[in-house]
């Protein structure tokens, strides 16, 4: 397995840009299902979880050709069955539940399996396909979707931690070919729900209210081909903004919208640093004194639990006491106990954090757990220390595309020991 060795105490300044988001790409990916017709999706990162998606799509029949950022898809004749060995690597694989049903009217997808952030039911997706006439069977680790027709409902999709991002994207790609009038109340307001609607939309759906927690889809009887650029990775984003808080003088993350990272750019200033942007750009620089934060995630246009784990290791190494909850994915936390490995003081209590921000943090192996727990710890490494070992980075690769590039390109020094 690959590891990286992150050599602390480099100071990062310079231009970064940001890649195509992977949580928008993945469910439009998915949603190129929905016609026979050949689909374009331009600024698809290049990233592991995408290449999953690609081989679950090819495996269901899908001609699917990449050139760099661009995806061709034709998905003329498809198959409805999709199994664990399959759709086990990834959760973002039963986002082909709603394409396969919409089109279908059927689909044998295996439930993937756990998740180091925590229980991730998928009971408010399939309440949203039961509304629109399916039978849902579990059985076996499968679920079976069937209906002989979908018809337009009205339906709830808000759960007890909030709204569902990958759910509200199932239930409308169910939803835009059905028969009459879905309403989705309780609907994720999040910009890669509205990014989908729009690709959906440019196929030839009828979406209105994406972006807030209404939506309304009238069915069509079919959608055709479309082309598409996937919006900037507002994730990657806040993560290089975070980057260069913890060890920059002056860093500008570009190609990027401002507009999708309002929350994560309030708390960076309210932490003591200087934030200003341009149309697609946004420069980061210290501004005197620091100061410690009370953070609370929150689904969008809140605090992004995405940006949670990033901020625990920024946090942890600023003057005073600050406490960060976690209300999205309660145990969302797996970096805590990594971070304390290289000196950090943190409590944990349930699901909220409290860090007490030490004088410096110091170079040691740590252990990468899920995607944005692991570039934690390489953001904590930066300024640390000595050298810090971040092992199995596959968790990283799944979601930032050469990271380590990234930031060398800054100024830092992270080399990548490439698996014998
Ligand atoms: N939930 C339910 N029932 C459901 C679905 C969700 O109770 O049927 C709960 C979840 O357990 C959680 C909350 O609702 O407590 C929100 O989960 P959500 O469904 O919104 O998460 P998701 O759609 O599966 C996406 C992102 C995650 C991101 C969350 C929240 C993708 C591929 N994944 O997941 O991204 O954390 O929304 O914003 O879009 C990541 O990129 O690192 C990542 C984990």
């Amino acid at each position: 397995m690959d590891k990286i060795l992150v050599h602390g105490g480099k100071i990062l300044e310079g231009d970064v840009r940001i890649g195509g988001s992977k949580n928008s790409a993945l469910p439009i990916l998915a949603a190129t299902l929905l016609t026979k017709e050949k689909c374009v999706i331009d600024r698809v990162p290049d990233l592991s979880d995408i290449h999953y998606m690609l081989t679950i799509l090819s495996s269901l029949g899908a001609e699917v050709e990449r050139a760099s950022g661009v995806v061709q898809i034709r998905a003329e004749k498809i198959i409805t069955e999709a199994p664990y060995e399959i759709v086990r690597k990834m959760r973002a694989s039963v986002c082909i539940l709603g394409p396969l049903l919409g089109r279908e009217k059927s689909a044998k997808v295996s439930l993937p399996g756990g998740c180091v952030i925590g229980d991730r039911p998928i009971d408010l997706h399939l309440k949203g396909f039961e509304a629109l006439g399916a039978k849902v069977t579990v059985k076996g680790g499968d679920i079976f979707l069937h209906a002989d027709k979908l018809k337009g409902a009205r339906i709830n999709l808000r759960g007890r931690h909030g709204p569902t991002v990958l759910g509200t994207g199932n239930i409308m790609m169910a939803a835009v070919l059905a028969e009459g009038t879905t309403v989705i109340e309780g609907a994720a307001e999040e910009p890669e729900v509205v990014d989908l609607a729009r690709f959906l939309t440019a196929m030839g759906a009828r979406i209105s209210g994406a972006g807030t927690q209404h939506i309304e889809i009238e069915g069509v009887a079919e959608l055709h081909g479309a082309n598409h650029t996937v919006i900037p990775d507002r994730i990657e984003a806040g993560t290089f903004l975070v980057a260069g808080a913890i060890a920059g003088t002056r860093v500008t993350i570009t190609r990027t919208e401002p507009e999708h990272l309002g929350a994560v750019i309030h708390a960076l200033k309210e932490a003591g640093f200087n934030l200003s942007h341009t149309s697609d750009t946004v420069t980061i620089s210290p501004n005197g004194a620091r100061k410690p934060l009370h953070l609370e995630t929150i689904p969008y246009p809140g605090f992004p639990t995405d940006m949670q784990a990033q901020f625990c290791a920024m946090l942890a190494t600023m003057n005073g006491t600050s406490v960060v909850t976690e209300t999205v994915f309660p145990q969302r936390f797996m970096h805590v106990a990594e971070l304390k490995r290289m000196g950090a003081n943190i409590e944990l209590i349930d699901h909220h954090a409290t860090i007490h921000g030490v004088e410096r943090l110091s170079g040691a192996p740590v252990m990468a757990s899920d995607l944005r727990a692991s570039a934690a710890l390489v953001l904590a490494a930066l300024p640390a220390d000595g050298v810090t070992e971040i092992n199995r980075v596959y968790h990283i690769d799944r979601g930032y595309e050469a990271i380590d590039e990234k930031l060398n390109g800054l100024g830092a020094h992270i080399e990548r020991v490439k698996a014998k």
